[in-house]
């Protein structure tokens, strides 16, 4: 088993929908607690930055555009191995390729508009973790 936290973003899609309450719920049923939690709208800035990994892919303006379009929720998640599992419950990116009955199948509409972020690794999950909270917001349990 590797760490207990990461980080999810309820996009602009699911936000902007009223999905996060059912999402939020779907989240801690499978175990997660919430550790820290803010509604924002990403500048356009601030989301080139998060997803500075895709800057070269031919998606990473439309995806800037679509994660600044309107407010989305970062949150700091916490249970065991939640990485890998934050992972296998939101389901593959493309919501046509995603498990029944995961986060994605449930709710995304498609392989970009897909509902919500979720980290890939460990050292991803401290980076982006940082990126949206302060060592002191990180309360919860
Ligand atoms: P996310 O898990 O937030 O990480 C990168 C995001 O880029 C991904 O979810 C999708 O929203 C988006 N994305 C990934 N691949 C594609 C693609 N082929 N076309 C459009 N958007 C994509």
């Amino acid at each position: 088993m590797t760490g207990t936290e990461t980080l999810t973003i309820i996009k602009p899609d699911a936000f902007g929908s009223g999905k996060a309450g059912k999402i939020i719920a779907h989240l801690e049923a499978a175990g997660f607690r919430l550790a820290g939690a803010r509604v924002m709208r990403l500048s356009r800035p601030e989301a080139e930055a998060f997803y500075s990994v895709h800057r070269e892919r031919p998606f990473f303006g439309s995806l800037v555009e679509f994660m600044t379009s309107g407010s989305c929720m970062p949150m700091m998640l916490r249970r065991a191995d939640a990485v890998a599992e934050l992972r296998r419950v939101i389901g593959a990116t493309d919501p046509a390729e995603a498990e029944a009955g995961t986060v994605r199948a449930l709710y995304a509409e498609s392989k970009e508009r897909n509902a919500i972020h979720a980290s890939d690794s460990d050292e991803n999950a401290e980076i982006e973790i940082s990126f949206f909270f302060a060592g002191t917001d990180r309360l919860g349990g």
